[in-house]
């Protein structure tokens, strides 16, 4: 490729959704990006919009289950661009079901995605980070702050991923890296597309966290993200911001 960008983000879960939208946000904000998601084709589409739009984008699918993968992706974009700037966790996967029903390979598989593939991407991505005087801001759910019925595994694995944020913030606390998070309510995305809540799930108790509000905009959750990993936010380290309508607010 040319010249070195000034910034360039990796971004997970960018085929669509909320990553999308955060590559978009990015993107107005003239950071090159590595594109990551499972979803080879809408991924495909959506490096090729951005690049239609002037912007620096490449792409890597890839399983980001597998460990190999998510060093490959960050290996990917430092050879693509010479440097790490941000490393936006945004890939997840969430399966509604009765706790007792969850199978061993569906429990596994959100595990890996949505807490253990973050911890891998942050492993690669840390000594590029540093270097560059980088971010990692990790999406989570207003499932790693109150309890979600019916998506057990999903909310444990949201648990996680804010201890993963906390516990790397203090660890790198006297480094030069900031490592946040964002945790979005409900957005009307493709997340819920394949899953619906058990039919004799009791609704109450799903009502509880849905929120008084509409659901937010997957766009204005990436404005939240664009922030944070700006360098506008040079203060925010350590942060768990909530962008989830007040849901958690009690
Ligand atoms: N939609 C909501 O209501 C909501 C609420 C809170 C948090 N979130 C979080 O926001 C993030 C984005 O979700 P979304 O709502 O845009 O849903 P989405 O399903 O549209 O986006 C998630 C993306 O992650 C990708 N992905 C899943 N498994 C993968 C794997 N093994 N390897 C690579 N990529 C994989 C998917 O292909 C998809 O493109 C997720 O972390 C999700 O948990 C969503």
């Amino acid at each position: 490729m040319s010249e070195t960008p000034q910034r360039v983000a990796l971004v997970t879960g960018a085929a669509r959704g909320l990553g999308k939208a955060i590559a978009q946000v990015l993107a107005r904000q003239g950071v090159a990006l590595m594109l990551i998601d499972v979803l080879a084709d809408r991924l495909e589409e959506t490096r090729a919009e951005l690049e239609a739009a002037g912007v620096r984008a490449a792409a890597f699918p890839a399983d980001i289950s597998q460990r190999a993968n998510c060093v490959a992706a960050v290996e990917a974009a430092v050879a693509a661009y010479g440097r790490l700037d941000v490393l936006v966790n945004a890939a997840g996967l969430m399966r509604f079901n009765h706790a007792v029903e969850v199978p061993e390979d569906e429990f596994w598989k959100i595990m890996q995605v949505n807490a253990a593939a973050p911890f891998w991407f942050a492993q690669a991505a840390i000594p590029h980070l540093l270097e560059a005087q980088g971010n990692i801001v990790n999406v989570l759910s207003q499932s790693a702050l109150i309890g979600t019925a019916y998506i057990v595994p999903y909310s444990m694995s949201k648990a996680a991923l804010l201890q993963l944020t906390k516990s790397l913030a203090l660890e790198y606390a006297d480094k030069p890296i900031r490592i946040n998070a964002v945790a979005p309510g409900g957005m009307m995305t493709e997340i819920s597309e394949a899953t619906r809540p058990p039919a004799d799930a009791d609704f109450a108790k799903i009502v509880r966290y849905s929120g008084l509000r509409p659901p937010t905009d997957a766009a204005e959750v990436a404005e939240v993200v664009g922030f944070i990993s700006s360098p506008a936010a040079s203060a925010v380290h350590g942060a768990i911001w909530t962008a989830d309508g007040g849901v958690t607010a009690g």
